[in-house]
């Protein structure tokens, strides 16, 4: 990936501390240089160019920048890239396969589960990680693991309505 650092002197630039990682990103293996200092959703949006992780807030609140690393939904804002050397992060364009989308996104469109959709990418994954803790969570168990995402438009039955809905099909599916 290239970064691109403010010209301080040639001295300067070059005590640019540059940390090398390896981690996989919706099953690709990568490598990146980057400053210690970077944050998780820039890695995710400005170097690997996947910008359906959402940055609404940067302060934890919002939950719109919502990935999986190893499994555990956790806000991307909040953690430092260098923290996924040797993990996996999973982002939302890594939910659908080539020919089927994921359950969760298929409950979203039927159940109406988006308006604008700035927050459905973080509520998709923080709802995945559920579900694989938990394949038969009842309404008041989805509104618990989706209290720390926010949404401005749909007043969330519809949302939590999704997930009940794509939690019965994983069950049906096996
Ligand atoms: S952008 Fe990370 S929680 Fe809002
Ligand atoms: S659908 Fe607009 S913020 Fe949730």
């Amino acid at each position: 990936m290239t970064m691109v650092y403010d010209d301080l002197g040639d001295e300067a630039a070059e005590e640019v501390p540059v940390r090398k990682i390896k981690f996989t990103i919706n099953g690709k293996k990568k490598i990146a240089e980057i400053e210690p200092r970077l944050l998780l959703a820039d890695l995710i949006r400005r170097g690997v160019g996947l910008t359906g992780t959402h940055r609404g807030c940067d302060t934890t609140n919002c939950g719109a920048c919502t990935v999986l690393v190893d499994g555990a939904a956790i806000k991307s804002c909040t953690m430092l890239a260098v923290q996924v050397d040797g993990r996996e992060v999973t982002t939302v364009e890594g939910m659908a396969t080539a020919s089927e989308l994921h359950p969760l996104q298929e409950g979203f469109k039927q159940e109406h589960g988006l308006q604008c959709g700035f927050c459905t990418p973080g509520m998709m994954l923080a709802a995945k990680a559920l579900l694989e803790r938990n394949p038969d969570p009842t309404e008041d168990e989805v509104r618990w693991a989706l209290s720390g995402n926010l949404c401005r438009c749909t007043g969330y039955q519809n949302i939590v309505k999704s997930v009940l809905w794509a939690a019965e099909k994983l069950r049906v599916e096996g």
